[in-house]
This record gives structure tokens, C-alpha cells and sequence, in this order.
């Protein structure tokens, strides 16, 4: 063997190793600025013992690379992303994870069915809606709530919110503050924005397919294994109160986040991986399925996600019940997909369920992708202390104290962020 010969194997064998240990389960060091704290773990522990919340149990990982292509050859530069490792990344995630959605050819209109035109003392227009979806002589509708602020001669960004608690109307919204979707606040800061409940596009129900738009779009036909389910069909309602807000002249509609909590968050962030439109994407607290890495197996796991929820993820998903290792893909890559665009990722201290760290590591491993793309994220695999949001370029994350929830404390660090990614 020649030397150069012998030198580029060595150096090929070095990377290669790099790659892997780059990927490869990062080890939490004693003096990490967020632990879980150990009461919270012992309490969860013994409320529901089948699951582990001990950091020391996660077992040894190793992540899917997102810059590896299938037939095994390194994405070379953007291009080769965009083209094709990003096509092969959304076909996995399609069949063994959230579903594929039809390609039914389909009309949509949107009606207005309520208007208050001085909400907040003459700060915004609120309007309710009906967005009307027609498949031959067949419709179907569900309603949205939308304010935007009075601005004149400016177009303003917004933000999507997918509301999986109780429906917000536009009289509620006006009269009462709900710091689950905190319209005041966010007009103020600028920003239009528009909310929808889940269970109007598609009963968060496992028992009730027949009365949601994936039932309207199959006309009543049983699914396929590998046909959308709940949190893709979530996503799709997202996109087309985009596409309500595309039409409006105030908003600038390039400048949208799309922000959910919890299975909302994990709707949010496959929503801005089907619609490369949303600049954004806000998961907060998305856990298992959203932000939080499978392989982990911290808190819930993908056998008992599919189990208790089985409408929210195609069948295959549940084939790596026990053995998520075998995924041929990892929730950092769901962040990989968003990539070049906007994350922002949140857990809260309590929420061990939703695995903070889990979460916050997906999205530090998508950082080879944002890099590729000449975009700077967070890279760090230490997390930030409580309460200290963390902000690198396109990425955000915060962990809050307390426990599962979607608050202003949230909602105002997230503002923070989306300020900085939005040019107002
Ligand atoms: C359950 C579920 C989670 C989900 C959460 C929620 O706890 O196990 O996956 O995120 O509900 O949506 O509130």
C-alpha cells in the first residue's frame, strides 16, 4: 500500500469514528446545570413504576446519522439535502412514524361567521371562521379564531396555535385572559395570530375516525397502515389556517410560527416539517413523538404512546415497541427537517414524562444539519440551568420551573426568540 493510500484510509477510519461518537449517547456530567431533582424522580417512579425516569437507566444509544444517506454515502453540501436526504428523511418519518397524508384534490374556502373589530381596546380585529373543505359534492369544516393587530401600512408576522385543551372562541378570547393562548399579549408584541382545537379537525378520540377530516378525505374508508393519523391531521389543519392568513393583507405570512403544547407541540413540529412555509416551529413540552429522542425510553415510551393513543401515529410505529433502536430514524431528525428554518423547544423541570433532556438533546443533534446549511443552533449537549432560556441562531430552548404546562412564562421567552428570528 502506498502511503497517501494509507493516510486517507486512516484519516477516513478517524472520521468515521468521530461521526459515530458524535452521535453516540452523550454522558451527563455531575456538575450539569439541570438535573432532574431526585424527589421529583422518586415520586414519578413510584406513581408509575413500569416506566424509568432515572437518567443512570437510560440505556447506551446510538443515533441515526441525518447526514448519512440510505445508500450510505455522506450528504456532500446543501444541495445534496435538500434534493435528496431530505426527501428520504420525510418518507421514513411518513411511513413508520406520523403517517402519509392524502393527495385527495380538494377546495378549501374560509367564511366569516363573527367579527369584533375593537378587541383590546381597538389594539386588533378578531374574526371567528369557518374553513370549508370540499371533495366533490362532500365538504367538511372546522373553526378558527383569528386577531390581528391594527397596524397600518405594515404587514405583521403570526403565529399558528393548535389548541388541544378547551376551544377559545372570539368572545372568550376577548373577555378572558387564558395564558394557554395569551392573544392580548402576543397582539401587543406585535404579531397576528390564529388558534383551532384538534378535535374540530379530527376527534382526539381513538374511537371516533369516522367523525374527523381523515375519515372525510378516505369517504369513510378504514385507514391504511400507513395513512395519516391524528397529530399529522392536526398538522395539515395548521397549514391551512396558513393558508387563511396567507390571504390577509396585514400579515406576512413568510414570517409564521407554528406552536403547540404537548401533543399540540408534537403536532407543531411535524406541521413545519410537511409545510416548509412555517418559519417557526414551537414545541412545548412535546415529549414523546415531538421533541424528545425515542432511543431514551425516558418517562413515555413509543409502546405506550401507540397503545394508549393509537390514532396519533401510522401502525408502524408501533412495531418498535421495546425496541426503539431499530427506528430507522430519531426525533432529531424531525428537527433536522425543519432545519434550515426556526425551533424553539421547551420542557419544564417537573415533566419528567416529556423527558427534558431527551428533548433538548434532539435538538443539539440536528445541529450537524443546521450547520451544513450555514445556519448556527444550539451545539452544546450541556443543558442551560432552570429558568435560563438559550438562544443560538435559528434555535431556542428554555426549561422552566414547575410542571407540565403552556403559560406566559412561556409564551413570553418564546416571543423573545421568535423577535429575533422575525424582522418587524
Ligand atoms: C399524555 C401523553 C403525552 C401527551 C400529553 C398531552 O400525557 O402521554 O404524550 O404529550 O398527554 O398532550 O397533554
Amino acid at each position: 500500500m502506498n502511503e497517501p493510500f494509507l493516510f486517507k484510509l486512516c484519516s477516513q477510519f478517524i472520521c468515521s469514528l468521530i461521526a459515530i461518537f458524535a452521535l453516540a449517547s452523550p454522558q451527563v456530567r455531575a456538575d450539569e446545570p439541570w438535573q432532574a431533582n431526585p424527589d421529583t424522580v422518586a415520586r414519578l417512579t413510584k406513581q408509575r413504576s413500569e416506566f424509568n425516569y432515572d437518567e443512570a437507566k437510560v440505556p447506551a444509544y446510538t443515533l441515526p446519522d441525518p447526514l448519512v444517506k440510505s445508500d450510505g454515502s455522506k450528504v456532500t453540501d446543501a444541495d445534496d439535502w435538500n434534493q435528496t436526504r431530505r426527501a428520504e428523511l420525510m418518507e421514513l418519518f411518513r411511513s413508520q412514524v406520523y403517517g402519509r397524508r392524502p393527495t385527495t384534490p380538494y377546495t378549501i374556502r374560509f367564511d366569516k361567521t363573527a367579527e369584533i373589530d375593537d378587541a383590546f381596546d381597538g389594539l386588533a380585529v378578531g374574526r371567528s371562521m369557518s374553513a370549508v373543505i370540499t371533495v366533490g359534492s362532500r365538504s367538511y369544516a372546522f373553526p378558527f379564531v383569528v386577531f390581528v393587530p391594527k397596524k397600518e401600512n405594515q404587514k405583521v408576522p403570526a403565529i399558528v396555535h393548535i389548541n388541544n385543551r378547551n376551544f377559545i372562541s372570539l368572545k372568550t378570547a376577548t373577555t378572558e385572559h387564558d395564558p394557554f393562548w395569551p392573544v392580548k399579549s402576543i397582539v401587543e408584541r406585535g404579531y397576528a395570530t390564529a388558534s383551532f382545537h384538534t378535535s374540530d379537525v379530527d376527534p382526539d378520540d381513538k374511537t371516533r375516525y369516522a367523525d374527523g377530516v381523515r375519515s372525510f378525505f378516505a369517504d369513510g374508508k378504514p385507514p391504511p397502515d400507513d395513512a395519516w393519523r391524528s397529530l399529522s391531521a392536526w398538522g395539515w389543519a395548521a397549514s391551512r389556517v396558513l393558508d387563511h392568513l396567507e390571504t390577509l393583507d396585514v400579515v406576512d405570512a413568510t414570517q409564521a410560527a407554528v406552536v403547540g403544547h404537548s401533543r399540540g407541540g408534537k403536532t407543531a413540529l411535524w406541521a413545519a416539517c410537511e409545510d416548509t412555509r412555517f418559519a417557526i416551529a414551537y414545541s412545548n413540552n412535546s415529549g414523546c413523538g415531538g421533541a424528545a429522542l425515542s432511543r431514551r425510553a425516558l418517562g413515555e415510551t413509543v409502546g405506550r404512546i401507540t397503545e394508549v393513543f393509537p390514532h396519533w401515529f401510522c401502525k408502524n410505529f408501533a412495531d418498535y415497541t421495546g425496541r426503539e433502536k431499530h427506528l430507522p430514524v430519531d426525533q432529531h431528525e424531525v428537527m433536522a427537517l425543519i432545519a434550515p428554518r426556526s425551533i424553539y423547544v421547551t420542557s419544564a423541570d417537573e415533566d419528567l414524562w416529556a423527558d427534558p433532556r431527551g428533548e433538548y438533546l434532539s435538538l443539539v443533534s440536528a445541529s450537524p444539519v443546521f450547520r451544513l446549511l450555514g445556519i448556527d443552533s444550539i451545539a452544546d449537549e450541556s443543558m442551560p440551568a432552570v429558568n435560563q432560556p438559550r438562544v443560538v441562531g435559528h434555535t431556542g430552548y428554555h426549561i422552566r420551573s414547575g410542571a407540565h404546562n403552556l403559560g406566559e412564562q412561556d409564551w413570553k421567552w418564546f416571543l423573545n426568540f421568535a423577535d429575533t428570528i422575525v424582522k418587524q
